[in-house]
């Protein structure tokens, strides 16, 4: 692969503490110089290296590190615009929705499937994603929470088994019974094919004994936990997560001092979901005092067909900035390296030497105009391991 240096760049974040002003390591007037797919040089253009193959002028504006989404449900068949119209009409978010797409997904065949998938992806990657986590969990059989991690896998290598998604029909008042077939037989047909385990450890879905029974028995196999965590109420969630060292607790919606505390003090990741909070009229969880305390914070979409039908990062940024009050340097620096934190990665997420050539140039001088031109397509160009997409 040749050298490519992209030059003239306004506003360059980095989120390499070392490169710059603060956590999001600003460099003004900047280039960046890409080889074989990695990051090989950054800094002031005047100081430039002599001698790349490939130039881009990128005519005075921002680049940033490609978006990491770390929370996406991908793999499913159908759409569920009648329970949104419903909710917008006043009826409540709950887990039970999960069911429609459930049948839905079980119906449809594997082309069908892969073909939603990728299209998803590259309307991800369109608006400046460039890594994607992406989870099963509307199959609920073994044979079909298989089948949805080997069709992730085509698409993405962050792939997470989330057969405890909900507790299908057939199992209906025999969550246990569920519980031993998601721990045994279902893992044993899925392990192969992911690196994360998630349950959703909520209301109408699965209690706490119960998660963590899910986490345990998915690390017992070398999956790595992570656990969709007080969404729709207080609850264990986050409790579970911390005990059981899981990267990401996702939603955190609705926390008490107690799992504040708890994720401060440990390596959990506190994953924000606000396009779910948008998309089901629900409050939004307090970014600040997550912050405050110290936690590790990550924004994502949640994409899926009920609670957050979007794609879209900027849009959760936007949100993150206007309805959560985060800064625009903090909504960024969590939705990229906050997001690579929650897949346990540090060759994404970020663009010092070594990393990852995955970036986005945006038509914008800065990357603020992502929370203060909402909606507006500022995503210019996406390059992935070095090569332009698209
Ligand atoms: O993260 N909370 C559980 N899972 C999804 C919703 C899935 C659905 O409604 O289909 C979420 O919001
Ligand atoms: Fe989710």
């Amino acid at each position: 692969m040749t050298s490519l240096v992209v030059d003239n760049i306004g506003t360059l974040l980095t989120n390499d503490p070392d490169a710059g002003a603060g956590a999001t390591g600003v460099v003004r007037d900047a280039a960046l110089v890409v080889d074989s797919g990695r990051v090989v040089w950054f800094g002031p253009r005047d100081d430039q290296p002599e001698g790349t193959d490939e130039r881009v002028d990128a005519e005075g504006r921002a680049v940033i590190p490609g978006f990491v989404d770390s929370h996406a449900h991908l793999v499913f068949a159908g759409d569920r615009t009648g329970e949104f119209a419903a909710r917008m009409a006043g009826k409540a978010y709950s887990a039970g929705g999960i069911a429609s797409t459930v049948a839905a997904t079980r119906a449809a065949d594997e082309p069908s499937l892969g073909a939603n998938l990728r299209a998803l992806v590259a309307e991800a990657l369109a608006s400046g994603t460039t890594t994607i986590e992406c989870k099963s969990g509307y199959g609920l059989t073994a044979f079909d929470e298989a089948r949805s991690l080997q069709i992730a896998s085509s698409a993405t290598d962050e792939v997470t088994y989330l057969g405890a998604h909900l507790v299908p029909p057939e199992f209906a008042g025999r969550a246990d019974d569920y519980v031993e077939l998601v721990c045994g037989e279902m893992l044993d047909a899925c392990a192969p094919f992911a690196r994360w385990v998630d349950v959703f450890c909520d209301r109408g879905a699965f209690d706490r004994d119960q998660s963590r029974h899910v986490l345990e028995a998915g690390a017992s196999r070398g999956l790595i936990p992570r656990i969709h965590a007080n969404q729709l109420g207080p609850g264990p969630g986050v409790e579970v997560a911390v005990a059981v060292g899981a990267a990401s607790a996702d939603h955190c919606s609705y926390l008490s001092d107690s799992d504040v505390d708890a994720l401060a003090s440990s390596s959990t990741v506190a994953t924000l979901l606000p396009a779910a909070e948008f998309s089901t009229r629900s409050p939004y969880p307090d970014a600040r005092r997550l912050l405050a305390a110290g936690v590790t914070v990550a924004l994502a979409s949640d994409c899926n067909p009920g609670s957050s039908f979007t794609t879209s990062m900027p849009l959760c940024i936007a949100l993150a900035v206007r309805e959560m009050r985060m800064s625009p340097d903090e909504a960024l620096w969590s939705a990229t390296k906050g997001g690579a934190e929650a897949l346990r990665r540090d060759d994404i997420g970020n663009l010092a030497v070594g990393a990852r050539a995955d970036f986005v140039l945006l038509r914008a001088p800065s990357h603020v105009h992502l929370a203060y031109r909402p909606g507006v397509q500022l995503v210019a160009a996406v390059w992935r391991q070095g090569k332009l997409c698209g």
